[in-house]
């Protein structure tokens, strides 16, 4: 069985791609099979968090140029990757009938995976609700700011409002300290639930760091290049904790549920 994670946020530039990417390769380093979904079409980064040039990207299956297993480049220790080109304008605005070949042509792929982390557009981007809604599991990456925590909030009122989703997990990035991380998840939660019939887990923080800076410079996700610094414990924290939330059935289509159908 395959979980797939959908890593969002309100406001951009908070840390989801990053997020996202060291995520999947603390998880490829337990020994799991991870795909790694660039799904912020054009401004895509993930390959240039990890480094690598993708010979094909998501681009290309939508094009007809080449299956979607074709798309997929393998990073390392179980992690693969599909990019989501650059520069492609016209796929900013991808349309649902693209949505949905990409969820068919992902959850038809006859591999093994274990996580699919799908790292997505910030805000309520039409691709994000969709992408979310197909997903186990929508985590919300913040900081400690007020815009980010308003903006969080609207993400997450959109998600439910339009498509039902109930459960999401906070990770706080660039966090002071751990105390102070989780303070502000409580606050969080105690405004977005006394309005929203929705479920908020924590799933922990992750600290601001130089390692992190460092690592995004070399192109090297910091849990390879520092796996004994802070920030990498921190990633595999997130990860363990992510794995023990409890994700209710819902009726909505997901990812790997309905095999062989277009
Ligand atoms: N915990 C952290 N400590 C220090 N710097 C960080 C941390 N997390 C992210 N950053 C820095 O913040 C920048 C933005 O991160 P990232 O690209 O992951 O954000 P994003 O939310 O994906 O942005 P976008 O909304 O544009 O997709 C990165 O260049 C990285 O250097
Ligand atoms: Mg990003």
């Amino acid at each position: 069985m395959t979980l797939s994670i959908a890593v969002t946020s309100g406001k951009g530039g908070v840390g989801k791609t990053n997020t996202a990417v060291n995520l999947a390769v603390s998880l490829g380093q337990t020994g799991k099979n991870i795909l790694l979904f660039d799904a912020d079409f054009g401004l895509a980064n993930v390959h240039v968090l990890l480094g690598t040039k993708p010979s094909k990207s998501v681009a290309d299956f939508l094009d007809s140029k080449c299956s979607m297993e074709e798309s997929i480049t393998k990073f390392r220790d179980g992690v693969s990757i599909i990019s989501g080109g650059s520069g492609l304008t016209e796929l900013l605005n991808l349309d649902n009938r693209c949505r949905h070949q990409i969820l068919s042509g992902i959850s038809n792929l006859d591999r093994d995976i274990d996580y699919l982390i799908v790292d997505c557009p910030a805000g309520a981007a039409d691709s994000t609700l969709f992408f979310a809604s197909a997903s186990n599991l929508v985590v919300v990456v913040l900081i400690e700011e007020p815009t980010s925590f308003l903006d969080a909030y609207a993400l997450i009122k959109a998600s439910n409002l339009e498509t039902g989703v109930k459960n999401f997990a906070v990770i706080v990035n660039m966090a002071e300290t751990k105390n102070m991380a989780k303070r502000s998840f409580e606050k969080f939660r105690d405004i977005a639930m006394r309005f929203l019939d929705i479920n908020l887990h924590y799933a922990g923080m992750i600290p601001q760091s130089k390692d992190i800076k460092h690592a995004v410079a070399q192109r090297t996700p910091v849990t390879i290049s520092r796996p004994d610094s802070m920030a990498s414990t921190a990633f595999r924290d997130v990860s363990r904790n992510l794995m023990t939330v409890t994700i209710p059935k819902t009726n909505t289509l997901k990812f790997f549920d309905h095999m062989g159908e277009e």
